[in-house]
């Protein structure tokens, strides 16, 4: 039967399939009456930290003030240059900004679309302070190399992984790679919430009370500010229903990669088409399958067409956004992200799709490539 229509994301697949532990949690919530900071969010603070293999959480209210409360914490902010891949969410630099420093865009690898470890050494100068790697569309950064040049240059590293909940690099969970990492539970990441919700995570003790400090108006003692914090809480109820999805994340994962590997076979040697590449000692989660084509467009619009949704992350490089067009970023400052920008293409992965629905987009791709 072929599929009438295929969505990049459909949540309520998900929800109906956890259903009664969702409502039953929610209602746990609102019977207890306590919304804000409670149980909830310490619970999931413990188990979320685990999950990651270190030993802080600190629940936010979205993945950008987790990278923002995260470079504020650790002392970095106005005269700091942080650097940033120029092929990401324009959210990590749009982070970095609010954290009053100045994000310096680097080239990604050609093949990987993560951050290049040797432009990212090169792009090093006196006011650097930090490097932001992120783990894009689910496949972890080139860390050991980055982590070499960070190191040699007392720079703080904190993973964006925003897109990465669960993935490995060298046997080991993002999240605990760098000094601190940036989670984001917007609704359809790998773990998400039912509205906006972040965490970082960090085994560095100091830097974990501090952001703690900094999400809740800089209070230690309720009344009493003792930084110029802001208010950038994790909720009960969202906090409540992220320890549910917590439970599932790993078979979900599972999920996506067995979806990303059918992908993978039915567009195989398939002329004009490049996969994700799958570097080794690394176990990505797929956040979107995205394929590169110059004929992008035309593939997309034809997709469209049958019913079939895609989704462009990103169609411009972050340097060349025009909220940093003060910056003075040219066009072929970072051709790596810049050729990415106008050939990548993301299909859909969530984990609640059927392998006959990934064979209906495999057979329209090839239809379109075999009468070109
Ligand atoms: C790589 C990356 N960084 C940062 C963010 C920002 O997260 P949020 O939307 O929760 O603020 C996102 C998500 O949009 C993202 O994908």
């Amino acid at each position: 039967m072929t599929p009438a229509r295929i969505p990049m994301r459909d949540l309520k697949r998900e929800y109906n399939s956890i259903r009664s532990a969702i409502d039953d949690a929610i209602e746990r919530v609102v019977e207890r009456g306590w919304f804000i900071l409670g149980e909830e969010v310490k619970r999931f603070e413990v188990e979320w930290a685990a999950y990651c293999g270190v030993s802080h959480a600190v629940g936010v209210g979205n993945g950008t003030d987790a990278i923002q409360l995260a470079l504020r914490a650790a002392g970095i902010g106005p005269g700091d240059q942080v650097i940033v891949p120029a092929l990401t969410s324009a959210f990590t630099a749009l982070a970095v900004s609010m954290a009053g420093a100045t994000p310096v865009f680097v080239d990604v690898d050609a093949e990987r679309g993560t951050l290049d470890p040797e432009a990212f050494e090169a792009a090093i100068g006196p006011q650097t302070a930090a490097v932001v790697p992120v783990h894009l569309y689910g496949c972890p950064a080139d860390m050991a190399a980055i982590l070499k040049v960070a190191r040699q240059h007392s720079l703080l590293v904190l993973e964006d992984a925003a897109q990465a909940h669960g993935a490995r690099y060298q046997g080991k969970r993002v999240g605990g790679l760098g000094d601190a990492a940036a989670f984001s539970f917007y609704p359809s990441k790998n773990l998400g919430a039912f509205g906006d919700a972040g965490a970082v995570v960090t085994r560095d003790p100091a830097l974990a009370q501090k952001v703690r400090l900094l999400r809740h108006g800089g209070q230690r003692q309720s009344g009493y500010h003792e930084l110029l914090g802001t208010n950038s809480r994790l909720d009960e109820i969202q906090a409540a229903i992220l320890r549910v999805k917590l439970a599932h994340l790993d078979r979900w994962n599972e999920q996506r990669r067995s979806l990303a590997a059918r992908y993978r076979a039915g567009l195989g040697g398939c002329d004009g088409l490049v996969l994700p590449a799958t570097p080794e000692g690394v176990e990505p989660v797929y956040y979107v399958y995205t394929i590169r084509t110059a004929l992008r467009d035309g593939l997309r619009d034809y997709l469209a067409g049958t019913g079939v949704s895609t989704g462009i992350h990103y169609p411009l490089g972050v340097h060349r956004q025009e909220a940093y067009s003060h910056l003075g970023y040219e066009a072929g400052a970072c051709p790596n992200a810049e050729k990415a920008a106008s050939t990548t293409l993301s299909l859909a992965v969530f984990p609640q799709l059927s392998f006959g629905e990934i064979d209906h987009v495999v057979r329209l791709v090839r239809i379109f490539f075999a009468v070109r």
